[in-house]
């Protein structure tokens, strides 16, 4: 998959790339970065960018000619591919998103900066508008990073684990289900039993019912939205009626 990324200030995105996963989905050949300057398509002596708002008002907008030539010599005009435009004002990331993008050969991401882009940009070239929470940042920078990353680690064989990201907080709609390594003691804590049984239905068990236990604590909005089986449906209204977990699921308790 091949990231197009547009910005004024490219020079971020390297020493993340190189120390990151996404360094090494580049060299597996599972994923390209190309970083293209925004700067670079000013026809103006002093390579102008932004310029200020009609109709007064504080800060900087960004140009649109810079832009549009930019995305349009790189993706092409008629582009198959999204174009994202990272802003406060687009439709909030999530896992679903990430899967969605996950799908294409290509993506283009807009980096805004200063007070916002042209409108024209919004209206005529871009396909998408992502913000990655309802907070505002300097630039679309940061939330390009976090895209790509949450994208690049979906891709198949991006991640040395075989069972890869689907065991992931979020990739089944639920929270992920605890984890422990050894030491089996510390400081007087524990490790749930089931886990050192060896017997992997019962851990199997354990870590769904654990995984609807957080999510019903924690996030409780994701289970209108998460693919639930009877099984699970039982274990939930069972978690309601008595605030506690089945009897046969004592191993939960922790
Ligand atoms: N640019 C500035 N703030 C942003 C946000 N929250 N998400 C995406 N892009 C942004």
């Amino acid at each position: 998959m091949q990231f197009d990324i547009f910005s004024l200030f490219p020079e971020i995105f390297e020493p993340y790339i190189k120390i990151s996963i996404l360094n090494r989905a580049i060299e597996k050949g599972l994923v390209q970065v190309a970083l293209h300057n925004i700067r670079d398509w000013t026809t103006d002596k002093h390579h102008v960018t932004d310029d200020t708002p009609y109709g007064g008002g504080g800060g900087m907008v960004m140009k649109p000619e810079p832009i549009f030539a930019a995305v349009e010599d790189i993706m092409g005009k008629t582009s198959q591919y999204p174009i994202v435009l990272l802003t406060p004002q687009g439709r909030v990331f999530d896992q679903r998103i990430a899967q969605e993008f996950a799908s294409y050969e290509r993506i283009g991401l807009i980096c805004g900066r200063y007070e916002g882009v042209d409108e024209r940009v919004r209206e005529h070239l871009v396909t998408d508008e992502i913000s990655i929470g309802d907070y505002v940042l300097t630039g679309g920078e940061l939330p390009t990073l976090i895209m790509m990353d949450a994208i690049s680690r979906i891709l198949p064989g991006v991640l040395g684990d075989p069972t890869g990201a689907s065991d992931d907080s979020h990739a089944s709609g639920l929270l992920e289900y605890p984890h422990y390594t050894r030491p089996a003691e510390f400081r007087d804590w524990g490790v749930p039993e089931v886990l050192i049984s060896g017997n992997h239905a019962h851990i199997n068990l354990w870590r769904r019912q654990q995984s609807l236990l957080r999510t019903s604590k924690k996030r409780p909005d994701l289970l209108e939205s998460a693919s639930l089986d009877k099984a699970d449906l039982k274990f939930l209204a069972a978690l309601e009626q008595e605030d506690s977990i089945p009897e046969q699921n004592h191993e939960t308790d922790q």
